[in-house]
């Protein structure tokens, strides 16, 4: 269903105690409200940071990332079904950094995204294009392939599941934002291939995000658009008092 929702992608940033004080703040700064906040602490906070927040609907936690592979002998990793065990409702896939950092593929991206699914995580799939992918004119069908080869193959059903981050790679900590029309093109661009595949009740019920240096002077203007649902934060989410903010924004 289609709904307004501001996700704190926290990023390898906070230690434990940083990370409760923050959620401890965030809480006490919002009542009962309309917009799904989503918190996406470290793998070592999040069972935590899940318990801080298990009576308030409104906030979820989400893990930054799942493992590609099931269960077994993949030192390190962390299965989606391990994440689905601790309550937690969302896993972000697709990030950039990861894309980038760790070499995820749209194929690697496919087989998150179905075991995150079949373990009945809800997924908060990134998207978006480097500044190279901009002035060669290719950001559309760019953003297109990353949607399609890695969430095509879900049923309607399974595309419930889905919500779209649209994270342009040169805004992701930089402080440029894409401005108000950059955005809307793309989320109604989005909004539209997912249309072309699934038709108009899948795609008026999918829940677009705009991420990438977005804070408490652009959130407004940028959620005030029909097809931007709500933000990624990354580094606006570390501060209680921004977050809030951005979430008051709508
Ligand atoms: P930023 O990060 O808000 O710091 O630009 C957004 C993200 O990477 O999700």
């Amino acid at each position: 269903m289609r709904k307004n929702i501001v996700v704190g992608n926290w990023k390898m940033n906070l230690q434990r105690k940083e990370s409760l004080d923050l959620v401890g703040k965030v809480i006490s700064l919002l009542e009962n409200q309309d917009v799904e906040v989503v918190l996406a602490p470290s793998y070592t906070c999040l069972y935590k940071v899940n318990k801080m927040c298990a009576d308030l609907s409104f906030i979820q936690t989400a893990s930054q990332n799942i493992s590609k592979n099931k269960k077994g002998a993949f030192t390190g990793e962390v299965s989606a079904e391990m994440i689905h065990s601790m309550g937690v409702k969302y896993t972000i896939l697709g990030h950039s950094e990861r894309r980038e950092y760790f070499n995820e593929s749209n194929q690697d991206l496919q087989m998150k995204v179905d075991l995150a699914i079949s373990n009945d995580l809800d997924v908060i799939f990134c998207c978006g294009e480097s500044l190279e992918h901009r002035d060669a004119g290719i950001h559309f069908d760019w953003i297109k392939s990353q949607i399609e080869e890695s969430l095509f193959h879900l049923s309607e059903d399974e595309f419930s599941k889905i919500v779209i981050a649209y994270e342009p790679i040169w805004a992701i900590g930089t402080g440029v934002t894409a401005s108000s029309p950059q955005a809307e093109e793309i989320h109604a661009f989005i909004r539209s291939v997912i249309f072309d595949k699934y038709g108009m009740n899948v795609s008026a019920n999918c829940s677009v995000l705009y991420g990438g240096s977005c804070n408490p002077n652009n959130a407004k203007e940028l959620f005030s658009n029909e097809n931007i649902d709500g933000g990624l934060i990354g580094g606006a989410s570390l501060d209680a008092n921004s977050f809030v903010e951005i979430i008051k924004s709508f």
